[in-house]
């Protein structure tokens, strides 16, 4: 498994992850993820300005991680792994390349939001250097009409 920046025509494979991932409720994206119109945002977010992507390949696409301007000086993380290819520091490839790209840029701060259930994306994304800033209390209505909450990670560049 190698880390390698995305280039656009990695966009389908990257939104492939997303619809195999959601299913099992771990991420914002819930099923039937609209793949098409996922692909090109991140063909989008591939070209843009101030993002950046990674994928991780075997060298299938087995994973990615994304990182977008959320508001000025901050970049907003999303990052997803097929089932097969965790827990072998894939995951933590994908964030020391993001987190050095970030370094490159003028952003003061990297943050995220994950489920409080995730433990392991939690302890990823500490074994990083990421706080918690806050949670967000039952802000999520999810498709089966259940609200749920999120924390908010985060991550100081400066
Ligand atoms: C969360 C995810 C990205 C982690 O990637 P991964 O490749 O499985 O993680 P790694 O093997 O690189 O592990 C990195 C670190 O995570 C932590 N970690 C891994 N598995 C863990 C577990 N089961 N419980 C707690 N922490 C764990 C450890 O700190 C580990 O550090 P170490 O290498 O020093 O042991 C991946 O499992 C995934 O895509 N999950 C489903 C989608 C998802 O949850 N995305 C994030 C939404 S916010």
């Amino acid at each position: 498994m190698v880390v390698r920046p995305a280039r656009a025509d990695d966009a389908e494979a990257m939104a492939a992850v997303v619809e195999a991932v959601a299913p099992e409720g771990t991420l914002g994206a819930q099923p039937p993820v609209d793949v098409a119109a996922r692909a090109r945002g991140y063909r989008e977010l591939i070209g843009g300005e101030g993002a950046a992507a990674w994928v991780l390949a075997t060298p299938a696409v087995v994973g990615f991680l994304t990182l977008y301007p959320r508001t000025p000086g901050v970049l907003g993380l999303a990052m997803a792994l097929v089932a097969s290819a965790r827990g072998r520091g894939g995951g933590r490839a994908l964030v020391d390349a993001g987190l050095a790209w970030a370094g490159t840029t003028d952003a003061h701060k990297v943050d995220l939001e994950v489920w409080p259930d995730n433990g392991r994306a939690i302890g990823l994304y500490a074994a990083t250097g990421f706080v918690v800033e806050g949670l967000r209390d039952r802000h999520y209505r999810r498709a089966d009409g259940t609200l749920r909450s999120s924390l908010i990670m985060a991550r100081r560049l400066d």
